[in-house]
């Protein structure tokens, strides 16, 4: 794109060169004209008549410069166009001495010069043109001669002294006039060639002497000026007057010779256009005469007329010429505007030209570039493509990878599970509290610890990675919480002889936090301390407000430390520091910083001497969001966690409470792990008939047992736990049962789709069995409050009452089949199981379920209460009522009656 430009922009210079070229004058003939002065008609004429010869040579380039009679403005003149070598110069020089050197300085530089009607003094120029000046003199002294019939006194009137042709007239007309004893020059007046430097000496003279036949003038001017200051005398009539010049014009020699004012004129051409022809000779360089003489002749009244006639026939064809010339010289700067026309839109179309082969050749160029691009383009989208899928089977291959090993650190859950409840069990063992044994048990139940700590720390390394954390903060007592973490680690000091600290200034300091996340980031941090720090060593923290509304939680111990140029990388994950030899994952302080952030906050690390971790906590709870915010208790009962949970909590799983086999509810327990089937039913056996089923048969086995709970694994084989769950919860035979979860997977989104598959409760693994007992009793207890209501509401229950689920609509649809079949005495148990679409066996154990009564029971019930209807209304006797009833006699129903209201029949009638 640059080159072509370049290219136009030297197609523009080349056009516009193109241009100027050929507006460029051809080589021309300078000729320099160096002109004494323009005040007078003579040097006028000369001007005119250069200027008309010129004009007829389009190659001649002619320039006057007028020396306003200034000798010294002369010599300039001549010397500029010597430094402009022009190729030729004419001079007309004012005086002949002064002029020579310049003339001779031009002939030396090589331009030569045509002197015209006055002389330089010596030969040293190219030629001269002019008329005989001896000879006019001459001419004039004979003319007065032959004239002559007076006294034959004479007064001449000479031109400027050192100017050649005042010599010379002098000469002639004395040389003629003494040869003559006759005729005598009286007086000589020095004139200067114009009017005014005759008028006074002339008149001097005329007042003294004023017999005087002719004056004799070197020119017209000055004879006029001589006849002028005659008449002023009254003698113009008796003097006759001898100019020289003759011009042809407004007062020039030949109408002054017609007017009788000269009595004749001397006719001395200006030799003009002759000058310019000798000029252009000289310069090409012809052979021509040194002395180039111009005619002349003597104008006097008899030849003033033809004379005059001749030349205005030549002003006349001259002004024809020259209006001809004018003429020309309009067509020339048309023709030369034209031209120039002609090479402008040369030259724009040369430009046109030049930019439509360039907007061609671009446009080929694009369509070839655009082309290649769409070529590369089409590529780099294959390649993009190729991309994307290789990254999406990579991702798919990750994800697949990640849950696999995610799926793997659950199912480690369960395991650790059993392992923890047998050494928890174990360690309340009587058998083996007195014994050696118990610290072995205790060193398992610590590493079983650390271990879950571990795939605890791996599933929240996912779920950070997944964002799926959100913070559940409340407002805690933070040295309280502090030292609560501390008792964890009191037995190591102890042990280790490792001076543990806590400072706090304020112990009632309270900071909102998530005592789940920071319970782990505290155990991180101080886990990390107890293992670098070596026996009798130091472990502090300290807690301390500051100004700025945060407080400063510090965890500094005596350790190893961590080389300073590694600080800035302790919270990446996987990171390891080049000192530390030990086992270590490398994502527990990933974890806690990840933790701090989701509270706000920061952690830092200085490491000068040990290490000292800094977490800065903003206080208050307005950077936090509504959404992760929850209140004091919920969190007290937010970690159900084994790890937590100290051992006295277990002490009721000894508790051996001796309950009759039909007193206990039954229990049904869907899970596939043999191990935790076997432990369940261990321990919970004493209190509840233990069903299983692994999930193959669990909503079979649910409908044909119909258990008072059902405890529920959630990765089964054949259908997941929230399948199993929901089915359960569908159907009308199995809808009441109480369904706990028991799973691994801890994560917001599974407890919320347990919840809505209908589940009661939601346990995570690793699960607490105290808690696990505490939420079957809690379910069954909720149970009986809801049968209680039941019971006692049995014909309250609407449809729009806030018992608005599966239970409440089956005993509506129950109570009115039973209402409308109630004055059937044939009306039997099997009849409403059909109408329910249950079976017999489901429908007895369903109501006494809901309502902890058998069927026919409820039948009874529902018949007695509406006798009481009956008996208020007073159309039927008691006899009546029971018979319509279906009670086989009167005694019995009034026995019944008696046993549900306390009264009988008749009394409350009566009591109506
Ligand atoms: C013009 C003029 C003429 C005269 C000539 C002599 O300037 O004065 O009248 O003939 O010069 O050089």
């Amino acid at each position: 794109m640059y080159n072509s430009l370049k290219y136009i922009l030297l197609l523009f210079l080349a056009s516009l060169s193109f241009v100027s070229c050929n507006q460029k004058q051809g080589d021309k003939i300078k000729v320099g004209f160096s002109q004494a002065m323009t005040t007078d008609d003579w040097r006028k004429q000369m001007n005119s008549a250069i200027k008309i010869e010129a004009s007829l040579r389009p190659e001649v380039e002619l320039k006057i410069s007028d020396a306003n009679n200034n000798i010294t403005k002369q010599i300039e003149d001549i010397e500029k166009f010597i430094t402009d070598k022009v190729d030729v110069i004419i001079v007309s020089p004012i005086q002949s001495k002064p002029l020579t050197a310049v003339v001779e300085k031009s002939i030396k530089a090589g331009i030569p010069v045509l002197v015209v009607d006055r002389k330089i003094e010596g030969e040293n120029y190219t030629a001269y043109l002019g008329a005989d000046n001896i000879e006019i003199g001459r001419i004039a002294a004979r003319y007065i001669i032959s004239h002559s019939k007076g006294s034959g006194k004479i007064i001449e009137i000479t031109g400027a002294s050192g100017s050649s042709p005042a010599y010379e007239r002098s000469l002639g007309f004395e040389q003629i006039i003494n040869e003559n004893k006759r005729y005598k020059v009286e007086n000589t007046v020095h004139g200067d060639w114009e009017g005014e430097s005759v008028k006074a000496p002339l008149k001097a003279i005329l007042l003294q002497n004023p017999d005087v036949e002719y004056i004799f003038a070197h020119n017209d001017r000055m004879a006029l000026s001589a006849w002028e200051t005659a008449r002023t005398l009254g003698l113009e009539k008796k003097i006759k007057f001898i100019g020289v010049d003759g011009l042809n014009t407004l007062n020039g020699g030949i109408e002054l010779v017609k007017a009788e004012v000269l009595d004749g004129t001397i006719l001395y051409p200006t030799g003009g256009n002759e000058a310019l022809k000798l000029a252009l000779k000289i310069y090409n360089k012809e052979a021509i005469a040194k002395n180039n003489i111009l005619n002349t002749i003597v104008i006097d009244k008899n030849n003033a007329e033809i004379i005059e006639n001749q030349m205005d026939k030549v002003d006349q064809q001259q002004a024809v010429i020259e209006s001809q010339q004018g003429a020309i010289k309009v067509q020339e700067k048309e023709y030369a505007s034209q031209n120039n026309l002609v090479r402008l839109l040369s030259f724009f179309l040369v430009i046109i030209l030049s930019l439509t082969i360039y907007s061609i050749y671009s446009t080929i160029s694009i369509s070839r570039k655009k082309k290649q691009l769409e070529r590369i383009n089409q590529t780099v989208i294959d390649q993009n493509n190729e991309i994307q899928e290789m990254a999406q089977i990579a991702e798919r291959s990750n994800t697949a990878k990640l849950n696999f090993f995610t799926g793997l650190s659950h199912e480690f859950k369960t395991p650790i599970t059993l392992i923890m409840s047998y050494v928890e069990s174990l360690i309340e063992n009587e058998k083996i509290k007195g014994t050696t044994l118990i610290d072995e048990v205790k060193l398992i139940h610590k590493n079983s610890n650390r271990l879950l700590r571990l795939i605890n720390q791996l599933l929240d390394f996912r779920k950070i990675e997944e964002q799926k954390f959100t913070l559940r903060a409340s407002n805690t007592k933070i040295y309280d919480f502090t030292n609560e973490v501390m008792t964890n680690f009191k037995g190591e000091a102890a042990r280790r002889n490792i001076d543990f600290q806590l400072t706090c200034k304020n112990k009632n300091l309270e900071l909102f936090i998530d005592r789940g996340l920071m319970d782990k980031v505290y155990f991180n941090l101080l886990s990390n301390a107890f293992k670098f720090t070596p026996d009798n060593g130091k472990i502090t923290i300290s807690i301390v407000e500051n100004q700025d509304n945060t407080v400063k939680i510090s965890f500094k111990d005596s350790g190893i430390g961590i080389p300073e140029n590694e600080l800035a990388n302790v919270f990446n994950p996987f990171f390891r520091a080049s000192n530390n030899n030990k086992n270590s994952s490398g994502i527990g302080l990933h974890l806690s910083k990840e933790f701090v952030l989701l509270h706000q906050g920061t952690i830092e690390l200085k490491s000068k001497q040990g290490s000292e971790f800094v977490i800065t906590l903003l206080k208050g709870n307005s950077h936090l969001q509504p959404s992760e915010m929850i209140n004091k208790a919920e969190n007290i009962n937010k970690t159900p966690n084994l790890i937590s949970d100290t051992l006295d909590i277990e002490t009721d799983l000894n508790e051996t409470n001796v309950i009759s086999e039909s007193e206990k509810h039954t229990l049904l327990v869907i899970e596939d792990n043999i191990d935790l089937v076997t432990f369940l039913k261990a321990k919970l056996s004493g209190e509840y008939v233990v069903h299983t089923s692994d999930g193959s048969d669990a909503v079979e086995k649910a409908m044909e047992i119909v258990p008072d709970i059902i405890i529920c694994d959630i990765n089964l084989v054949d259908k997941d736990g929230y399948e199993i769950s929901k089915e359960l919860k569908k159907d009308l035979r199995s809808s009441h049962i109480p369904i706990i979860i028991l799973t691994a997977q801890s994560d917001k989104e599974s407890t919320l789709k347990g919840l809505q598959s209908g589940v009661d409760q939601y346990l995570t693994k690793p699960f607490s069995l105290s808690i696990l007992k505490q939420s079957i009793s809690g379910l069954l207890f909720n149970r009986e409050k809801l049968r209680y209501y039941y019971t006692n509401n049995i014909y309250r229950v609407e449809p729009e009452s806030k018992f608005g689920n599966q239970e409440q609509s089956f005993i509506t649809k129950m109570n009115d089949i039973i209402t409308t079949n109630v004055e059937d005495p044939k009306f039997s148990v099997e009849d409403l199981a059909d109408k329910l679409g249950v079976s017999r066996v489901q429908l007895y154990r369903k109501v006494k379920a809901i309502i902890g009564i058998n069927i026919s029971d409820h039948i009874n019930n529902v018949k007695l209460e509406k006798a009481a209807e009956l008996l208020k209304s007073n159309n039927m006797n008691i006899s009546e009522i029971a018979y319509s009833l279906g009670f086989s006699s009167p005694n019995y129903f009034s026995t019944a009656f008696k046993n549900k209201f306390g009264i009988s029949p008749k009394e409350y009638k009566s009591s109506l």
